[in-house]
């Protein structure tokens, strides 16, 4: 069976990755971390959409079957760009979708600014509940600190009681993570803001749709070993240290490429 692929700046979408071993063991996946290029949560438009259409081409000559944007901020600003032959998801809808499904009815966003900028998740909720009361908020010292490993740290808890202390003062039921990084703050964030507000992974919900559309696909074919690769456009250290914690396992061998010299201009 031909791989899925799936594409982040950098090593956040492994949470994606993660939430699909977890759904379709027998998958084999090829991941894209554009490390190099790395944030693209305070791009423009334009460049991200350059960025991701490179990725996917990528991705494609890697005769994927399908493809997962896990990065927020492509999907938020580049999903609709995009053409591909093949199935082709963003981590947008299908997030703002679980949080519309069960939210009481006021849903914070948390993402990086480019995210919040464009409006996307917002535009989603909206286009499924038009009685939700919304509130975003960008949180760009959020990636550098899961980057360095402080999720459970007591300068990471004051930063995320700050962001949070709007979304709190406007009562969310519901508060999305609108950034790969953000699910590795999950506990901590869980813990401020309480066991009533409903946290939405968009990793886990684009895990959830993937799954069940490639499902019977899957199920149809050949069992076999799943056989994954990582490739990276960087081959920093910190990949590999994050990418072992994420994925649960140790020495994930990485592949080193140079997306943006095939960037067709
Ligand atoms: N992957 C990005 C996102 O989900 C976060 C990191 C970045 O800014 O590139 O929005």
């Amino acid at each position: 069976m031909r791989p899925i692929g799936v594409f982040d700046s950098g090593v956040g979408g492994l949470t994606v990755v993660a939430a699909l071993r977890r759904r379709l063991p027998r998958e084999s996946i090829v991941y894209l971390g554009d490390t190099a290029r790395l944030p693209y949560g305070t791009k423009s438009a334009a460049t991200v959409a350059r960025y991701t259409a490179s990725n996917v081409e990528f991705l494609l000559d890697r005769d994927v079957r399908a493809v997962v944007v896990a990065c927020n901020t492509a999907s938020a600003l580049a999903l609709d760009t995009l053409e591909a032959p093949v199935p082709l998801w963003g981590v947008v809808e299908p997030g703002a979708d679980l949080a519309a499904r069960t939210s009481r009815g006021r849903v914070g966003i948390v993402a990086t600014e480019s995210t919040i900028a464009s409006g996307a998740y917002s535009r989603a909720l909206l286009a499924r509940r038009d009685d939700l009361e919304i509130v975003a908020q960008s949180c760009p010292l959020f990636v550098p600190l899961v980057e360095e490993g402080w999720c459970d740290d007591p300068i990471t808890r004051q930063i995320a009681e700050r962001y949070l202390e709007p979304l709190l003062a406007a009562e969310i039921d519901t508060l999305v993570l609108g950034c790969t990084h953000y699910p590795l703050l999950a506990p901590l964030l869980q813990e401020i803001v309480g066991p009533e507000i409903r946290l939405v992974d968009s990793a886990e919900a684009v895990a959830e749709v993937v799954a069940r559309e490639l499902e019977p696909e899957a199920a149809s074919g050949s069992p076999g070993v799943a056989a994954h690769r990582l490739f990276v456009t960087d081959g920093a250290a910190r990949f590999e240290r994050l990418a072992d914690w994420i994925l649960g396992e140790r020495g994930t061998p990485l592949e080193l490429v140079d997306v943006a010299s095939a960037e067709r201009r």
